[in-house]
């Protein structure tokens, strides 16, 4: 099987405590999983190590058939796995709107006027071009999480990792995230505790307990 995500045995610490060991997981190129937990197992550690915030701490860990063990092992997929943190305040890189929405495209050399578009297109997409020009820390949670949503996309990256992408998100924007997740033909994990909205993107769903993740559904 082709995969963009193969672990084998990685164990997840934070300060030498162990949150969650062997964990097995094969996710391929255009499969779409979801991740459920209780708070603090680990969920978003484990993200944040696929995307290489943090390195694994045992076990191994591959991302499209390449084992990733330091730090400049993540660095040509810096474009290639898109990470949607989990509070939207980390994730900014600009001040405003559509600067920051483009920056993904501009720092991988796409032109400004290819960017311009792009990002003009991306907003519409979210319904949010009214947005454009505003500051990106005076929006309201559900704005931020959309703008930093368009941010990632924009990228299309081949594996999305999504931290609890409903939060703040009203009813009509959860269902268009629904569509368009739906429309991705990509990698995707997604980590949230809305059961509804997993159900209704992923192809399976995997419980983070301490010996790993088990396959519930
Ligand atoms: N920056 C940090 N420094 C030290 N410990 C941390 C840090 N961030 C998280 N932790 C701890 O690591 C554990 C796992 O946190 P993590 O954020 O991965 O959990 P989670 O499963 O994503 O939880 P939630 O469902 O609440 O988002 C928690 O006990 C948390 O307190
Ligand atoms: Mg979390």
């Amino acid at each position: 099987m082709s995969c963009s995500v193969t672990l084998r045995a990685l164990t997840l610490r934070r300060d030498g405590v162990c949150l969650c060991e062997g964990i097995n997981l094969d996710v391929s190129h255009k499969e779409k999983i979801a991740i459920i937990g209780p708070n603090g197992c680990g969920k978003t550690t484990l993200l944040e190590t696929l995307v290489g915030l943090r390195l694994p701490q045992g076990g191994t860990l591959e991302l499209f058939h390449q084992p990733m063990t330091c730090e400049k092992d993540y660095e040509p997929l810096r474009f290639v796995v898109g990470y949607l943190f989990q509070d939207s305040d980390n994730q900014f890189l600009s001040p405003i709107v559509e600067d920051d929405v483009a920056f993904g495209l501009l720092v991988n050399g796409v032109s400004v006027e290819e960017a311009r578009l792009k990002t003009r297109m991306m907003l519409e997409d979210l319904g949010i071009s009214h947005l454009a020009k505003k500051v990106v820390y005076h929006l309201s949670g559900g704005e931020k999480k959309l703008v930093a949503l368009a941010g990632v996309l924009i990228t299309e990256p081949k594996l999305l990792l999504l931290d609890e992408p409903t939060n703040g998100l009203d009813a009509l924007m959860q269902q268009r995230l629904v569509e368009i997740l739906r429309g991705i033909d990509k990698s995707i994990i997604i980590v949230s505790h809305h059961q509804e909205f997993i159900d209704s993107v992923v192809d399976g769903v995997y419980e983070m307990r301490p010996k790993g993740l088990t396959r519930i559904r």
